[in-house]
């Protein structure tokens, strides 16, 4: 079943990275479920189960093992994505969490890698998805930044700072192509429950409920309605834009 309306995405293609679980897979969900046409780029195969759960509710969805640091990898995904056609939406999601440290002891291999995948890869995946998008026709690229883009935490450097450099990847971006049909902009969730979060003490996640003017974390299913209306055709006139979905977190 579709959902039609000023959403609607029916005819688009749309690439989304990270969708074998948590906000990614909600939103290749809820896209396929809006009419778009899924390729989901992952390095976790598991993300084949969820494009053949996408087929089985009638939507269409395909897997292509991705790692978002190669380029190699993030071309081909793009290629194939595009085989039927243009490339019209990007969701580059791929990502990987914190893990708390003072700076004196940040391990370099780690900031490295947080870096490689957050904000690298997120850099090479929108060069290859504009390289293959019609600048005459409707395009998006919806980054998956983070309130830690926006502000910081005490122990979460490579973390935030590889989404704070995500955030202005975005708006420059958004410059670039804001006279073609591209638009580029991101999400910068708060505290989600996913499988990113399932690691974490007891004590830890209690701080971050005080913490939340909510109190509450969010669902996957609430970022990605933001993600989708980002995507479609509703959000024309957004671009450049870092649209926070954290509860009011940002706002205190
Ligand atoms: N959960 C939260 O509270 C929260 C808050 C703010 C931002 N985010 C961001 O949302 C995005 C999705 O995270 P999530 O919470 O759904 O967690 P998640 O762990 O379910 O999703 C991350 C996905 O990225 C994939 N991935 C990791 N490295 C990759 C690589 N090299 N190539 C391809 N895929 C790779 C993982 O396999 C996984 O499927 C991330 O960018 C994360 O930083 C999450």
């Amino acid at each position: 079943m579709t959902e039609a309306g000023a959403g609607g995405l029916t005819g688009r293609t749309a690439v989304v990275t990270g969708g074998a679980g948590g906000i990614g897979e909600a939103t290749a969900r809820m896209l396929a479920r809006r009419g778009a046409r899924v390729v989901i780029g992952d390095i976790d195969p598991r993300a084949e189960d969820v494009a053949e759960r996408i087929a089985d509710d009638g939507g269409c969805a395909a897997f292509v093992r991705t790692d978002v640091t190669s380029e190699e990898s993030v071309t081909a995904l793009m290629r194939s994505a595009a085989e039927s056609g243009t490339l019209d939406i990007l969701v580059a999601n791929a990502g990987v969490p914190e893990t708390k440290a003072p700076l004196q002891d940040l391990d370099m291999e780690h900031w490295q890698r947080v870096l490689n995948i957050n904000l690298t890869g997120a850099a090479l995946c929108m060069k290859q998805a504009l390289r293959l998008m019609d600048p005459q026709k409707p395009g998006a690229v919806v980054a998956v930044s983070s309130i830690l883009g926006l502000v910081g935490q005490a122990g979460s450097a490579p973390y935030s700072a590889s989404k704070a450099g995500l955030a202005n990847l975005v708006r420059s971006a958004a410059l670039g192509y804001a006279a073609t049909g591209i638009r580029i902009n991101a999400v910068a969730p708060g505290y989600v429950q996913t499988p990113l979060l399932d690691g974490l003490a007891e004590s830890v996640r209690s701080q971050m409920l005080a913490r939340q003017p909510m109190g509450r974390l969010g669902t996957p299913e609430e970022v990605a309605a933001v993600i989708c209306f980002l995507a479609s055709d509703a959000a024309s006139l957004v671009t450049g834009a870092v649209w926070s979905v954290d509860g009011g977190y940002t706002a205190q």
